[in-house]
């Protein structure tokens, strides 16, 4: 293999909002495979808001990126070279291959693409982790029924535009919160949602009212901070919160402190936060159904692609600030 390995790794861990210079892109030389691995040249990398706590040391539920590692990611590529009989040269893959144009795979975590309906770049996506954990967060967590009002913030994301779509596939009224005026106008023109409230309007209260005439039932919490806060007054009794995301707090120096904590007592809710790798036996059955609903039109997708492995730390800076519009990924071919 002639072309050098380029990755990119942390450099220092950030306190506050993550900068460019906590990252940096290192050559290295080709990795060789041994018996029973094979190589891998990535063509699109997933940014992740996750990764932001990758590159902490806090307690999580993951061990942290350690300083000078490759930081961790899913990418989808072709295998360029195989030792393993059940990998073959020219096999599309999606696996943990982290920042970087190549990586070196023996099978573990890495699942093979043969369904050419949809781009390689849609299983980072909907077809990916995120569109798992929208419809294992929405149906098994969240438990919406026929008729009931499903909120998601982050509706535009990845994660949230697929919350909508499929509690619209399961009769319910879906709204959502996004970011700005186009984010506001796509999630219900293009994605189908029956209301968006723009919570950068400045009257999330009064525009959520007018959106759930009828109270939540299900809010999907991507954000946290104010947005979950003001949620929280609206919901009706026995609602449920599946607590996927918090992403408007991975940022921040000093916590939102929430204040209508009240409502969970008064109305009875369920809140429950998820790890979408707690929900592996799911996998088969959540990604059967996005195939099907993404090939017949029902669930849309958007993605805002970044050029180039250099372009991943400014990328992913912009998703934590909400500068993705969909789907973020880098393209590295
Ligand atoms: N639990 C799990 O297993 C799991 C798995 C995957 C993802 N997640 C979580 O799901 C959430 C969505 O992830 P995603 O991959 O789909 O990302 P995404 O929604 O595609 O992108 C992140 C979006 O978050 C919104 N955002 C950023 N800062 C914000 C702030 N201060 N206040 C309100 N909104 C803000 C922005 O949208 P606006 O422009 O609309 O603000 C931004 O576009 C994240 O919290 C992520 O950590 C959890």
């Amino acid at each position: 293999m002639s072309e050098k390995n380029m990755q990119i790794v942390l450099a220092r861990r950030p306190t506050g909002a993550a900068r460019e210079s906590d990252f940096r892109l290192v050559e290295t030389e080709a990795p060789e495979i041994g018996d029973g691995q094979f190589l891998i040249r990535n063509h699109y990398l997933s940014l992740d808001p996750y990764m932001r706590g990758r590159m902490s040391d806090a307690k999580s539920y993951v061990k942290p990126v350690e300083i000078g590692e490759a930081m961790a990611g899913e990418t989808v590529g072709e295998i360029v070279e195989s030792r393993n009989a059940d990998f073959k040269k020219g096999d599309k893959v999606a696996g943990p291959f982290g920042w970087r144009l190549y990586g070196v795979g023996n099978g573990e975590g890495v699942r093979k693409i043969e369904d050419a309906r949809v781009p390689l770049s849609a299983h980072l996506g909907v077809l990916g982790m995120p569109g798992v954990t929208a419809y294992v967060g929405l149906l098994d967590i969240g438990q919406p029924k026929r008729g009931e009002t499903v909120v998601v913030s982050a509706a535009s994301g990845a994660v949230g535009s697929a919350v909508g779509q499929i509690a619209k596939i399961h009769g319910c009224r879906a709204v959502g919160i996004a970011g700005g005026p186009e984010k506001r106008r796509y999630v219900v023109e293009q994605l189908g949602f029956d209301a968006c409230v723009d919570y950068k309007a400045g009257r999330l209260w009064e525009d959520l009212k007018e959106a759930t005439p009828g109270g939540i039932d299900v809010y999907f919490e991507n954000v946290g901070g104010e947005i979950f806060d003001t949620v929280l007054r609206r919901m009706n009794p026995f609602g449920r919160i599946p607590v996927c995301g918090l992403i408007s707090q991975y940022d921040v120096t000093e916590p939102y402190g929430m204040k209508n904590v009240r409502s969970i007592l008064v109305n009875r809710l369920r809140v429950q936060g998820f790890i979408v790798f707690d929900h592996q036996s799911r996998r088969p059955a959540a990604l059967k159904d996005l195939t099907q609903w993404v090939s017949d039109g029902r669930v849309k997708y958007r993605e805002t692609v970044a050029q180039g492995l250099e372009s991943a730390p400014a990328a992913f800076i912009g998703l934590l600030a909400g500068k993705n519009f969909g789907k973020q990924l880098v393209k590295l071919i």
